[in-house]
């Protein structure tokens, strides 16, 4: 089952609601929502208070993807909130089997992402533990960038490990995923793909989900 979770990054904030609702009936598996904090990246976006904001117009899962330093502060403010997935940046956890530990006694699923230049021996040992591994194929801050090519064989080896564990892990994507990009990342091994600007950006949401699902 392959996945597509719209960014709301690159929604129009003036209609939110509007957009959202629009996205789920065009046939949205998710919703994804980018938490910056000026330090872990150079840009800030939303906190819990949009979650659940957007957790009362949608009943989709919402997928929150925090790109902030310390995120064991602030993980149960998001779980609260509504969120259904929380994913924490390997780079700002040094205990990152405390920190995924700390997303599941909050009744959420829990994901681990890795910038493009962090290596995947950096999950090795904590695989058996997540519900999803989110590989950024962008540097994270920013919605609009180019899908870093050797991301590529990143996915297929972390599918590669996967399957030797036996494992169910979801492998996600995000940055860079358009119409041109999205088939290569599926069939190297992606299961849930996020797209900010090649949805949002576009005047037909409908039109760019089904050419987004088509290209699987
Ligand atoms: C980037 C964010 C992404 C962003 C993707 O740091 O994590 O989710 O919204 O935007 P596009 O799909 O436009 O690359
Ligand atoms: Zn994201």
């Amino acid at each position: 089952m392959k996945l597509i979770a719209p960014s709301i990054l690159s929604a129009d904030f003036t209609i939110l609601g509007d957009e959202i609702r629009h996205a789920e009936a065009a046939g949205a598996d998710w919703i994804h929502i980018d938490v910056m904090d000026g330090h872990f990246v150079p840009n800030i976006t939303m906190g819990p208070m949009i979650v659940g904001v957007v957790n009362k117009i949608t009943d989709l899962p919402l997928d929150v993807h925090l790109m902030i330093e310390t995120p064991d502060n602030y993980i149960q403010d998001f779980a609260h909130a509504g969120a259904d997935l929380i994913s924490v940046h390997v780079e700002t956890c040094p205990h990152l089997n405390r920190t995924i530990d700390l997303i599941r006694c909050s009744d959420c699923q829990a994901g681990v992402v890795l910038n493009p230049a962090t290596s995947l021996d950096t999950i090795e040992w904590v695989l058996e533990y997540v519900d999803l591994v989110l590989l950024m194929s962008v540097n994270p801050g920013f919605g609009g960038q180019s899908f870093i090519p050797n991301t590529i064989e990143k996915i297929e080896r972390l599918k590669q490990m996967i399957d030797a564990k036996g494992l169910p892990t979801l492998i996600q994507v995000d940055g860079g995923v358009n119409e041109k990009t999205i088939a290569r990342i599926s069939s190297a091994g992606a299961d849930v793909f996020v797209a900010g600007s090649a949805i949002f950006g576009t005047g037909d949401y409908k039109k760019s989900i089904k050419n987004l699902k088509d290209r699987f």
